[in-house]
């Protein structure tokens, strides 16, 4: 697959038809793959039209509906034309400190779209997207899936002149990398990442595969019994047992099992997977085979996010020498009787796709909708099979424990957080980038670090995370204490931690999936009530109110999203009341907005001022 997107430009129905049988029958017109299928049929057309709705539905022998509905919830799939150049700018608390509102300005300018549409041309659309997992490197964005970082104003006339000369079929012009973090990764203009090395996952010494071929000379329980000795814990974010999950999952009776390697990584501020796939791809690989070995699983699954669909070509090719090499396929790693494969499932855009259910509904080719639980993937994930969702990082210290035993891996961080941790850093340091340090590591160790002396507050955990104060900056990177799947973002005194607080809670709005009213619809209130505050009209019974409403979604909510959204807000009225304070009005009710911003849209069109009674305004 190449990542150029191309337009539907006069393809008559009969040539969709066409188009479609192929791209479904290359799938053997499995319905699982339907986001494959449509991703595809998007590639050849520019947009899902309702021509291939309807050629997708009759040669799957499914309804239309089931079509519509998937690829509605995706940000990154179509049902409308686009312009030929997909312009998508990274927005997130750190880019808009970054300067991407000047860069998304120019862009506007130099392509005639206005944010949000297509140019009068059919050229460019141009449009806002959530984190790209770019934090180190704002101002980012994608074009036609292309990733171009630290962007400026400046760099954009000329980008979109050469976008302007390139035709069609040719995508995007190439913008080689400089440095050897990112060879091969040449549909990418990326500056390294990786700053600091750890004594484990990012170590050296070892002989690759070495890992692999130690698991295989062992039992699958053993591999198992290694993982609980380690103590090894997730690093999505719960931290939960790893060897817990694999044990479940072994036990549970079926046809068959599967692996899936979580890479869906869109918790903003977080990118050290991105790092990880670029980097050890062959180290992820392994520990994915090593637990389809310990799980008796035949199949793996690497669920891609979209955002990173420039790295496409280059897994493909890891993949394809591994299966060259024997460390893939029949007989896998030289086990007989181990047969094992792994797929790319390429994402569209939805960050609820990085909960396990959500994600494995994605899998099946349907929309990213989070399942009731239990049944628990352990017992009915991917194709209703017991099934182990790990994420990548995970993954890593699997094939690293393996290499040098649990005693090893045990040996760093806490007793309760064994191991070290990949930390993306993001924001007011020196230094930004991905850190592997040993868990156990202090807030201010950490600020010490990255060269972040002016740490106001820390957002440990992304926006789902805890919003950190300098009085808890003594605190420990754990799990038992301060916790995050990777994301660390830092702000200095010269940001408003409300304004932060809020763009969280504007996230968390765009993306809940929108299946349960707790969550759909307090997730808009608590954005209005933390507004309310920013324009100084909240009086204190609107932070009572703020507060119940933030726990209500909290406790109500189906899944982990909800449950999490209102973190930012509860944090900072715990860590900064006096954020909260400096706003409040005495008053015991105002309105949200004055009567004159009310009208101030009308005004603008009407070009005169009303009338306002003395008071009233
Ligand atoms: C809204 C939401 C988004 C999530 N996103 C991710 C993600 O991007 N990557 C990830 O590994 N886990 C993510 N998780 C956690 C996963 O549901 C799951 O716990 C994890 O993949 C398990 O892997 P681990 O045990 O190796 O941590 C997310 C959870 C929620 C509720
Ligand atoms: S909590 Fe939010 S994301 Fe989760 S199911 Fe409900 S609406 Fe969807």
């Amino acid at each position: 697959m190449t990542i150029s997107e191309t337009q539907n430009g006069g393809i008559s129905a009969a040539d969709v038809t066409r188009i479609v049988a192929t791209i479904v029958d290359a799938v053997q017109a499995d319905r699982t793959r339907l986001m494959d299928i449509v991703q595809a049929v998007q590639h050849r057309l520019g947009y899902v039209s309702d021509e291939a709705v309807h050629a997708i539905a009759e040669r799957l022998g499914i309804h239309g509906v089931e079509i519509e509905d998937m690829v509605s919830f995706y940000a990154f799939l179509n049902r409308e034309p686009k312009g030929r150049f997909h312009i998508r700018l990274s927005k997130t608390p750190i880019s808009m400190m970054r300067g991407a509102a000047a860069v998304a300005g120019a862009f506007s300018r130099a392509t005639g779209a206005v944010i949000g549409g297509t140019s009068p041309d059919g050229e460019f659309t141009l449009e806002w997207t959530s984190d790209i997992g770019m934090g180190d490197q704002e101002p980012a964005a994608l074009i036609n899936g292309t990733v171009l970082t630290a962007l400026t104003p400046s760099d954009v006339l000329p980008i979109v002149a050469a976008l302007r000369q390139q035709h069609a079929e040719n995508g995007v012009p190439l913008f080689p990398g400089s440095d050897a973090q990112r060879a091969g990764l040449l549909k990418a203009k990326i500056g390294a990442s990786l700053v600091k090395s750890g004594p484990v996952v990012f170590q050296t010494g070892t002989a690759a595969g070495a890992g692999l071929e130690a698991a295989l000379a062992k039992s699958p329980e053993e591999i198992i019994q290694t993982m609980a000795k380690a103590k090894l814990r997730g690093r999505g974010g719960a931290g939960f047992p790893t060897a817990l999950k694999w044990k479940l999952c072994r036990q549970s009776v079926s046809e068959a099992h599967h692996v899936v390697c979580n890479a869906d990584e869109g918790e903003p501020g977080t990118f050290k997977d991105r790092v990880l796939l670029t980097e050890l791809p062959d180290v992820v690989f392994d520990g994915m085979t090593i637990a389809g070995y310990a799980l008796g699983a035949r199949r793996g699954l690497v669920y891609l996010r979209g955002e990173y669909a420039y790295l496409w070509d280059r897994l493909q090719a890891v993949l394809e020498h591994r299966r060259r090499v024997g460390l893939l396929g029949k007989d896998a790693g030289g086990k007989a009787g181990f047969d094992f494969d792994i797929r790319i499932q390429l994402g569209a855009g939805a960050y609820i796709c990085g909960e396990e259910s959500a994600l494995i509904d994605s899998l099946e080719g349907k929309r990213g909708a989070p399942r009731d639980r239990p049944p628990f993937p352990t017992d009915r994930g991917y194709l209703q099979q017991p099934t182990a969702v790990d994420n990548v990082e995970t993954f890593a210290c699997v094939t690293r424990i393996m290499e040098k035993g649990a005693e090893w891996f045990a040996g760093f961080g806490t007793p309760d957080s064994t191991g070290t941790k990949l930390l993306s850093v993001s924001g007011d340091c020196q230094r930004p980038g991905v850190y592997e340090v040993p868990f156990g590591i202090t807030v201010n160790e950490f600020l010490d670090l990255i060269g972040a002396p002016d740490a106001a507050f820390v957002q440990m955990g992304g926006p789902s995370g805890q919003c950190t104060a300098p009085k808890d900056f003594g605190r420990r990177i754990a799990y038992e204490d301060l916790s995050t799947g990777g994301s660390v973002m830092v702000f200095n005194s010269g940001r408003d931690v409300l304004e932060i607080a809020t763009q969280f809670a504007e996230f968390f709005v765009e993306e809940s999936c929108g299946w349960c009213t707790p969550c759909r619809v307090g997730t808009t209130l608590l954005k209005q009530g933390m507004e309310k505050v920013l324009r100084n009209r909240a009086t204190p019974a609107d932070i009572a109110a703020l507060e119940a409403l933030a726990n209500t979604v909290s406790r109500m909510s189906r899944c982990g999203l909800g449950q999490t959204a209102p973190n930012p807000i509860l944090t900072t009225m715990r860590n900064f009341p006096e954020a909260y304070e400096r706003r409040l009005q005495a008053e015991t009710f105002l309105p949200a907005v004055t009567l004159r911003e009310a009208l101030a849209v009308a005004v603008e069109v009407q070009g005169r001022e009303p009338v306002v009674q003395e008071g009233v305004g």
